[in-house]
């Protein structure tokens, strides 16, 4: 079997973060400074990565302008020939910095906020002041000529205010917004209860975004995915297993979707140790889900089967406890009724957050 290569390649450059986002998707247990891969490491992967025809390079964290080697390391992306996009929360980001990454060959920026309003962004990001500097940030990226992609994670203490973030994103300048509903895994799973919008939310929040794009077509893009809680079939998650994207942790692991540390029996490998082109042609982790060989239940023979992969391994693993498992998402898995128990036990539920705290262990919902 021939293997097309990766389309973009996921650098997780830091765990570390100054925001405590109660959906974030990071692992629940984060990469240390100390085991962070060196600038060298990095670039060779870029490198690497380059040779074996992946074209977008996704600069990730965690927060990456945390690493003071940032603009070495656009610059080295951009020489090896990648398109370079900045995932990044902003609240770091100054008209210097952002100079400097545009001077080293950034193509992209893409900014994420947590809300139209202040107050509510601020709580929601953990950070006092935050989105203020998100704002200023965005005016830096536009300042320096950089395009802007607006990155709205949404749920239910922030749909009804979709029509305002719509806004925002046209003051800000930005030419794409992704509207992003939570994923639940990682931390996000611990705050599911407070986050799951409801079916009313979500209808309006689906006519809001289809009257945007008829009304602002060529000013600017909505990508919108229903939730999976609502939904009847799965996402392709990644563009399925070992297909379109590969992810290495601020550690060095390489992995088929970034969140795939929170599955269990995997030896997944380390670019410290293995070349980006063995890893992604020939180790066992990006085989096992790849393809549809190892489909089971209601997938096996499925005519969906090469549309959407099954869904995503690590919401099947999340809801089920068995990673190979039909994702629930879809209407035709036996456990699919989880989804609406969820969304009718967090309609009952308050809106407190479980937020990360340095020091404390987790006790996220198994
Ligand atoms: Fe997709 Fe599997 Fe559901 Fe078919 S049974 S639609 S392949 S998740
Ligand atoms: Fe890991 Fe979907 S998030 S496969």
């Amino acid at each position: 079997m021939s293997i097309d290569p990766p389309l973009g390649l996921l650098a997780e450059l830091t765990h570390r973060c100054p925001l405590r986002c109660p959906y974030c998707s990071n692992p629940v247990e984060l990469a240390r400074l100390a085991q962070e891969l060196d600038t060298e490491t990095w670039l060779r992967v870029f490198r690497e990565a380059a040779d074996l025809g992946v074209l977008q390079l996704h600069l990730s964290g965690g927060e990456p302008t945390l690493r003071r080697d940032l603009p070495a390391l656009v610059r080295g992306a951009a020489e090896a020939g990648l398109y370079t996009n900045l995932i990044t929360a902003g609240v770091t980001l100054d008209a210097a910095r952002v100079e400097a990454l545009a001077e080293a060959g950034l193509d992209h920026v893409q900014l994420s906020v947590q809300d139209a309003e202040a107050a509510s962004a601020d709580r929601i990001g953990g950070q006092a002041g935050g989105h203020a500097k998100k704002l200023a940030a965005a005016a830096a990226i536009r300042a320096a000529g950089l395009p802007l992609t607006l990155n709205a994670v949404v749920h239910r203490q922030n749909l009804d205010r979709l029509p305002a973030l719509i806004d925002l994103a046209l003051a800000l300048g930005a030419q794409r917004m992704e509207v992003a509903h939570v994923q639940y895994y990682g931390w996000a799973l611990a705050n599911r209860d407070a986050l799951l919008p409801t079916r009313a939310q979500l209808d309006a929040a689906t006519a809001v975004v289809d009257a945007a794009r008829a009304g602002l077509k060529g000013r600017l893009v909505i990508d919108y995915v229903v939730p999976d809680y609502h939904a009847e079939r799965p996402k392709a998650c990644m563009g399925g297993w070992g297909r379109a994207v590969m992810a290495v942790s601020p550690a060095g692991r390489a992995l088929p979707c970034h969140a795939a540390e929170s599955l269990p029996g995997f030896d997944f490998p380390n670019v410290r140790d293995h070349g980006l082109s063995a890893i992604w042609e020939g180790s066992e982790a990006f085989n096992r889900f790849r393809g549809t060989a190892w489909m089971t239940g209601p997938c096996r023979g499925c005519p969906r089967a090469e549309q959407d992969w099954g869904g995503c391994r690590c919401q099947a693993f999340a809801l089920t406890g068995d990673a190979a498992a039909t994702d629930p998402a879809c209407a035709l898995s036996p456990r699919h009724h989880l989804l609406a128990e969820a969304v009718a036990e967090a309609a009952l539920a308050g809106s407190g957050f479980t937020y990360r705290e340095p020091g404390r262990p987790p006790s996220p919902r198994s």
